[in-house]
């Protein structure tokens, strides 16, 4: 059975939705280690609960961004991961690591790419950015990873309405909803070799 290692920076929602799709049977994984960018966040709480090794791989804890790199590859490493998932992992990978797991690396983004992404737009500065910009759409999508900042072959995308009364926060939370199906239906389909890439075009073989 693959194994997959998740990158996390956060509250760990998609983690924990990963989590409990393992332990049920509905994703045919198993989660071989969490990686945060941040010491004490919630995910590595989740993680801890379920049993899951995690360790904290913090860019301000390395004298320069080589050694960094270098701390983040090898413990990524260390877990033989089949493949990585960026689930609210805010930092940027390395062109080595890019290279090593090319096409095995999957992020999901709370916006509808190409809108609202790139350097910068993470959390919820991309909820405010899609109000006062004023789209009537927004949504979240699931893609590979490459050099660029969110520009990697898109999987599945899906959009829900923005209401008038929307706040970014109110926004977060219905795009959140959509993560939640989005990215264990992709992790689900790479663990079973059914995600195909050629060029940017991403093609499903569904069940
Ligand atoms: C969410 O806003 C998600 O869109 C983005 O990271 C944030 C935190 O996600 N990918 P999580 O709750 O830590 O999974």
């Amino acid at each position: 059975m693959k194994q997959f290692c998740v990158l996390v920076s956060g509250g760990g929602t998609n983690l924990q939705r990963l989590i409990d799709e393992c332990e049920n049977g509905s994703i045919p994984a198993g989660i071989c280690a969490v990686i945060s960018s941040k010491k004490g966040v919630y995910a590595l709480e989740r993680a801890a609960k379920h049993n899951i090794p995690a360790v904290t791989v913090a860019r301000k804890d390395y004298g320069s961004k080589e050694e960094y790199d270098k701390a983040l590859l090898s413990a990524i490493d260390n877990t033989k991961p089949d493949f990585l998932v960026l689930a609210g992992y805010i930092n940027i990978l390395s062109p080595g690591i890019i290279k090593k797991y090319q096409n095995k690396i999957i992020n999901i983004h709370p916006a509808l790419i190409p809108s609202f992404c790139g350097k910068g737009y993470y959390g919820v500065k991309v909820h405010q950015a899609a109000l006062e910009y004023g789209v009537k759409v927004s949504g979240a999508t699931v893609h590979f990873v490459d050099e660029g900042t969110d520009t990697g072959p898109i999987i599945f995308q899906k959009s829900v309405p923005v209401y008038q009364d929307d706040t970014p926060e109110t926004l977060q939370q219905r795009v959140l909803e959509v993560e939640h199906e989005l990215l264990p239906r992709a992790v689900k389909l790479l663990a079973a070799d059914r995600i195909f890439v050629r060029g940017r075009r991403v093609s499903i073989m569904e069940e």
